[in-house]
């Protein structure tokens, strides 16, 4: 019952989990940060709602990155709207970043798309940097065509204090996630593998 109510509205909440993001303001909109070095139950509520993203993933659109081993070191921006039923929140996004040695280059949106078309990535130019890379975003689908994709991604920016067009963004990116970065981003750009 409480797994498909999380399946249907995203994860319900009494507050944000781990620490609140100041800087970055939308009047329906919280957001947290977990990181590798938050309590082992705040990155449990991550591993959480990766799950409701795993288990919606139906028709394989996306590529989710495994979460909670130490070695991936990725930080979580979480974003919660008010619960409109109970007091509290609903956590209904999320982004994955991390700063370890990413292969990276830059691309155009035609390469990219490219990719996407032949499902096999082209990695060739790369080079091994410590480059601030997005590996993953998600708005729960009840939740999604609001706009809420672009104000996750610039809080995410504004969290690691890396610009939106400095940031690197994980191959294989989904044809979802490509209208929301060419948007946020513009022609050409950073890519990681
Ligand atoms: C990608 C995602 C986060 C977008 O969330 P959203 O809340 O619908 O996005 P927004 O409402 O902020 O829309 C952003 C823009 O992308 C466009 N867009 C969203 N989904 C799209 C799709 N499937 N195809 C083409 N364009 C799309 C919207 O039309 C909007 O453009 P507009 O402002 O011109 O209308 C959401 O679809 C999602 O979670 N998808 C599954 C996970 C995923 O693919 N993540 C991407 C990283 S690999």
């Amino acid at each position: 019952m409480e797994f498909h109510d999380r399946l249907n509205r995203g994860m319900w909440s009494r507050a944000p989990v781990g620490d609140v993001v100041a800087g970055h303001v939308h009047s329906d909109l919280t957001f947290s940060v977990v990181t590798p070095s938050s309590v082992r139950e705040e990155q449990n509520h991550v591993g959480d709602l990766k799950k409701i993203a795993d288990r919606l993933n139906l028709n394989r659109q996306y590529k989710i990155p495994s979460y909670g081993h130490p070695c991936t070191g990725w930080h979580a921006l979480l974003a919660y709207v008010p619960d409109a039923m109970n007091e509290g929140l609903r956590a209904i996004g999320f982004s994955l970043a991390s700063l370890r040695d990413w292969k990276v280059k830059q691309s155009t949106w035609a390469e990219i798309s490219a990719e996407t078309e032949s499902g096999s990535l082209d990695c060739r130019g790369t080079t091994m940097v410590d480059r601030w890379t997005v590996g993953f975003f998600w708005i729960h689908p009840a939740e999604r065509g609001r706009g809420f994709s672009e104000h996750l991604l610039r809080a995410t920016s504004t969290w690691l204090q890396v610009e939106p067009q400095d940031l690197a963004w994980h191959a294989p990116i989904s044809v979802a996630g490509q209208a929301g970065i060419s948007q946020l981003v513009g022609d050409p750009v950073w890519v990681g593998y």
